[in-house]
């Protein structure tokens, strides 16, 4: 038999395949669960409530199953021990031989890429973030569709996603009309290699937006801005192109700084042109209709959306967020073949993203396109310790570049006080990484769609569920392998059979890595790998207090090694998806 890389789902096949075999209609369901540790690890249920529907009995109809099962080409017994049990469930245990093979066939990043390619296999898909809004700087807002948006594309990537990340500015609306107004107002000249310019155009935007709200005749001059950019004037197109390179000159440190890839960045702007199809199309399929100038789309069949509807193009004419993205849409699908796009954004546009993907079944059936899945992964807000969302004394919102600097500042008196002996160079490189990584795990571990509290001294604490937490562990297995002079990634072909309870317990811990990732997707939600990545750590802590590694007895230490190396194969595979680099020492 194969070494089954996800025990649960082969285990789906194979009863499901008995079940065909037996001539079970289709209502059979096999119903793989984690069994009570006693009985198994994984029990099918299925016979249960199929007996019940057929009025036959359950343990015959378990029995029937098992005998198909174990004819199974595919099911080794001395894999997979079976047993019935009670009213009719069957218990699988994967035996030691199992445990063992798994260990030695899945070493380590590469051999768990490979296997976990089946996932999206391939599959066309574009990730849409972290898409600012341009002429601002970086605040602790943009902070969840970074982290969040990069530790997706890394998983889906990892499963095997055909995966494009496509950074959807907001570089297109009316506040380019008051910013440029500000701009000429004040005389202002910008440098595009100043890297303060965007802290500069922020005040020349608020400058602009005071005169407007100031007087009429601001307000009709801002606006005649708007207008002239969207009409091609050339000089307020050179300036837009200017705002638009020292915005991105800024955010591009910022990606840099964390760690993001970003395959394309086609802005709102780049859509322009192509609203006109979406107005042209909407209509004549009958799915979007004029209302009081606007064009709107009315989504009958919806209880909210029936009479708040989707504003595709505003009364004056002018195009909207709404046109833009089904202009996305549209264009992701023919230019990329998107079979599945991810949008990554708060949770305050919960309600565009249904009126778009509602909108877009609609035409997408009524024009025979093809739809792509679409998902909406949106996340809460963090909160400051008194609750309300997180602000700077003076109530502005905390400037991102701040934010992480004093992170790697706390960081590094926390590394100074643990680890003395580390050379300037050493604690500087730890201190970057630590900091920026108390960062990103304490958003990524929790559940997305929930606000947080953000606590220094949570997130840089060396218990608990943090990334300090599992950056040591995984440097602490680094240094077992330092002692005794060997790498941490091999073969270990030595090994005696895995034979402890707290080995057997982490051999478990290790394998349910796949069920993880099935989890992981299913949803989208990295904080189901942070809190496995956190009960890892505590099982091989366990195994680590209770099993001398290093030993006399050969065999049993070579088994321990091979334990420690999968332990920090998995951990370090894991701190990468999430976007932390690992480290060897701390
Ligand atoms: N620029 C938007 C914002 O800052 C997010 C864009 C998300 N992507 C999209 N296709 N709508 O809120």
């Amino acid at each position: 038999m194969d070494i089954w890389f996800h025990p649960s789902e082969e285990l789906e096949k194979i009863v499901a395949k008995a079940a065909e075999d037996a001539g079970f209609d289709k209502s059979f369901e096999p119903q793989i669960r984690t069994a009570d540790p006693r009985f198994g690890d994984f029990q099918a249920n299925g016979a249960l409530p199929y007996a019940k529907s057929k009025k036959s009995n359950p343990r015959t109809c378990a029995q029937i199953l098992l005998g198909h099962i174990e004819k199974n080409p595919d099911f080794d017994p001395s894999y997979i021990e079976t047993s019935i049990a009670g009213p009719g469930f069957i218990n699988f245990r994967l035996t030691k031989k199992f445990l063992q093979s798994w260990l030695t066939k899945y070493k380590g990043e590469s051999e768990l890429k490979a296997a976990a390619k089946k996932f999206y296999d391939g599959k066309k898909v574009i990730i849409d973030y972290p898409s600012p809004n341009t002429a601002k700087q970086m605040h602790v807002g943009h902070l969840r569709p970074m982290v969040i948006g990069e530790a997706i594309r890394r998983l889906l990537e990892f499963c095997g996603a055909d995966i494009k990340s496509d950074n959807h500015i907001g570089d297109w609306g009316t506040n380019f009309g008051i910013l440029i107004y500000g701009i000429k107002s004040q005389g202002y000249k910008l440098d595009t290699s100043n890297e303060n310019s965007l802290e500069e155009l922020e005040s020349m935007y608020k400058k602009g937006s005071a005169l407007a709200k100031e007087s009429p005749e601001h307000a009709e001059a801002a606006r005649a801005e708007l207008l002239k950019l969207q009409s091609g004037d050339p000089e307020n197109v050179a300036l837009w192109n200017e705002i638009n390179k020292v915005s991105s000159a800024a955010f591009d440190r910022m990606y840099k700084r964390m760690g993001l890839k970003i395959d394309m960045t086609l802005g709102e702007s780049f859509y322009r042109d192509k609203v006109s199809r979406i107005y042209k199309e909407l209509c004549e399929t009958g799915i979007a209709e004029e209302n009081q100038g606007a064009l709107v789309v009315f989504l009958r069949d919806h209880d909210r959306f029936k009479t708040q509807p989707f504003i595709i193009r505003k009364s004056d004419g002018a195009s909207n967020y709404a046109s833009t993205d089904l202009a996305t849409l549209l264009y992701r699908v023919e230019n990329f073949g998107a079979e599945e796009i991810v949008y990554v954004t708060d949770g305050r546009q919960q309600d565009h993203f249904q009126q778009l993907f509602l909108t877009a079944k609609k035409w997408f059936d009524a024009k025979g396109y093809s739809l792509p899945s679409l998902r909406h992964v949106w996340f809460g807000t963090i909160l400051g310790e008194d609750g309300k969302a997180i602000k700077t004394k003076s109530g502005e919102p905390v400037r991102l570049r701040a934010l992480l600097d004093e992170a790697v500042s706390r960081a590094r008196d926390v590394v100074r006080a643990k680890n003395p002996g580390a050379s300037e160079d050493e604690a500087e490189k730890i201190a970057n990484t630590v900091g920026v990584a108390a960062i990103r795990y304490a958003d990524l571990s929790q559940n997305r769609s929930g606000d947080y509290l953000f606590s220094w001294d949570k997130l840089l604490a060396f218990d608990g569920n943090t990334a300090p937490y599992l950056l040591y562990a995984a440097a602490r297995i680094h240094s077992i392998f330092r002692k005794i002079n060997r790498s941490p990634y091999g073969d270990f072909e030595g090994a005696s059979e895995i034979e402890t309870d707290t080995e057997i317990a982490l051999a478990h811990k290790l394998l349910s890595l796949p069920a993880v990732f099935e989890s992981t997707l299913s949803d989208l939600r990295p904080h189901f790998l942070c809190t496995y990545l956190y009960e890892l750590a505590g099982t091989f802590s366990a195994f680590y207090n209770a099993d001398k590694v290093i030993s006399d007895d050969k065999q049993a230490m070579e088994r321990r090694l091979m334990l420690c190396s999968r332990t920090l194969g998995v951990l370090e595979t894991g701190l990468r998806l999430l976007g932390i680099e690992p480290l060897e020492k701390m």
